[in-house]
C-alpha cells in the first residue's frame, strides 16, 4: 500500500509532508474506534516481545525516535502503529523556530535522510500543557514515554545545565525516561557538551535533580572517538545514568552515492555501520551493566536481530519508517518472533550476548 503512495509522497516537499502526517496521527489519536481499528492492523501484541529495561516494562523492543513527534503531538498514534516506546523531543526550555527551511532532505537512491532542522519546537511548558491535557483525557500512554531534552539556541553552553534543568522540571511529571541530547549536530556548540568537563557539569547538576527516581539517559554521537566513546562511559558510570541512546546522526557523508552538498546530519541506510560499531564497542566496554538504546540504519529485522544480539536492550527507528511506512514495526515484530521460533528462542533477553 504504502509503496503505492510513496512516488506521490516523494515528489512533495519532505517537511510539509511530515506535518501533514503528524497532523494526521495527531487527528486519529483523538478518535477512539479509528485508533483500535489502526491498533489491529499495524501493531502485534506478543509476550514473547516483551523487554524490561531501567525498571520499566516495553511490549517490544522497537521504539521511535526522537526528532520524530518533537511536540508530543501523536503520542496516542504511535503505539497503535505498534511501537514499544515513544521517545518526543528534542524539547528545549524556550520555543524555538529551528533553522530556515528547507532544513529536512530525501536522499531515496540511499535510503537516507539529511535534517539541519536545528531543534524546532514549541518548548518545554508548551509541551508540559500538551502532555498533561493528553493525561487527563486519555490516561497515561500504553507504552513508556520518553522525553529527549536539547539546550536553547539562545542559551550559551556555559548555562547549559541550568536550560537543560528547566526543562526536566517543567516536563518531570510526564517522562517514563529523560535522555540528555548532547548529540545533535544542527546547533552550534552542542556536541561540545560532550566534553569531559562540560558533560561532568551538566550529569552533576541533572543527577542532583533526579536522584534515582526516574530513568536518565544519554544520546552520544555516532562521530565520536573510542577515547571519547570511553571518556563519556567513565562520567556516565561514575553519575550513574541509566543507559545510553547510540546513536544521533552523523556528520560524516560516507557511503553516501547521491551528489548533494547540504548541511546538516545523515540518517537512514549509510548509518547503519558506524551505529552497530558503536554499540558493539559500548558492549564491549560496559559488558550489560547498562542497557542501550541502539538507533542508526535499522530497516529490517535483521537488523534488530543485529543490535540485539551486539548488546542493544531496545531499538528506535526514524528513517526507516519514512521510508518503509506504517506497517514497518508490525513487519519487524513478525520478523523477529518468526526468527525466534527457528532458533529456539522464548524471551529477547535471551538474545543479548554474555
Ligand atoms: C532526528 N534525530 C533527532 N535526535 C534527537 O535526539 N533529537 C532530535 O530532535 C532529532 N531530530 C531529528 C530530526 C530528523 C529529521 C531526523 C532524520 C533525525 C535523530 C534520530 O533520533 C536518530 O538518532 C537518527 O535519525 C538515526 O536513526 P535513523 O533515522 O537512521 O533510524
Amino acid at each position: 500500500m504504502y509503496e503505492l503512495f510513496k512516488p506521490w509522497l516523494f515528489r512533495q516537499d519532505p517537511e510539509t509532508i511530515h506535518e501533514r502526517v503528524m497532523h494526521g496521527l495527531a487527528w486519529l489519536g483523538q478518535r477512539g474506534p479509528t485508533l483500535e481499528l489502526v491498533r489491529r492492523l499495524c501493531s502485534v501484541q506478543d509476550a514473547r516481545l516483551e523487554v524490561t529495561a531501567f525498571g520499566l516494562r516495553f511490549p517490544n523492543p522497537i521504539g521511535l525516535a526522537a526528532g520524530f513527534d518533537k511536540n508530543a503531538v501523536a503520542v496516542r498514534a504511535w503505539p497503535a502503529l505498534g511501537f514499544g516506546h515513544v521517545e518526543i523531543g528534542s524539547v528545549t526550555a524556550l520555543p524555538q523556530p529551528g533553522n530556515p527551511k528547507p532544513r529536512l532532505f530525501r536522499l531515496p537512491q540511499d535510503q537516507a535522510l539529511i535534517n539541519r532542522m536545528g531543534f524546532n519546537n514549541e518548548g518545554a511548558e508548551a509541551i508540559a500543557a500538551r502532555l498533561e491535557r493528553l493525561q487527563q483525557t486519555f490516561g497515561k500512554p500504553p507504552v513508556p514515554l520518553g522525553i529527549n531534552l536539547g539546550k536553547s539556541k539562545l542559551t550559551p553552553l556555559e548555562e547549559a545545565p541550568k536550560d537543560y534543568l528547566q526543562s526536566l522540571s517543567v516536563l518531570w511529571p510526564y517522562g517514563d525516561y529523560f535522555v540528555i541530547n548532547v548529540s545533535s549536530p544542527n546547533t552550534p556548540g552542542l556536541r561540545a557538551l560532550q566534553d569531559k568537563n562540560h558533560l561532568e557539569a551538566l550529569l552533576a547538576a541533572l543527577v542532583g535533580f533526579v536522584q534515582g527516581r526516574k530513568p536518565l539517559l544519554l544520546k552520544i554521537a555516532p562521530d565520536l572517538s573510542w577515547e571519547q566513546i570511553d571518556e563519556i562511559l567513565g562520567l556516565v558510570e561514575q553519575y550513574r545514568l541509566s543507559g545510553l541512546v547510540a546513536t544521533n546522526t552523523t556528520t560524516g557523508r560516507a557511503g553516501l552515492t547521491t551528489p548533494i552538498d547540504e548541511a546538516g546530519g545523515l540518517s537512514g541506510k549509510p548509518l547503519r555501520g558506524r551505529s552497530l560499531e558503536v554499540l558493539r564497542y559500548l558492549h564491549a566496554r560496559l559488558q550489560g551493566r547498562l542497557p542501550i538504546i541502539s538507533v542508526g540504519g535499522i530497516f529490517s529485522a535483521a537488523d534488530v536481530w543485529e543490535r540485539l544480539a551486539g548488546g542493544a536492550t531496545l531499538v528506535q527507528v526514524y528513517t526507516g519508517l519514512v521510508y518503509q511506512g506504517p506497517f514497518m514495526v508490525k513487519k519487524l515484530c513478525r520478523g523477529l518472533l518468526d526468527r525466534m521460533e527457528r532458533e529456539g528462542i522464548r524471551t529477547l533477553a535471551q538474545l543479548r550476548p554474555r
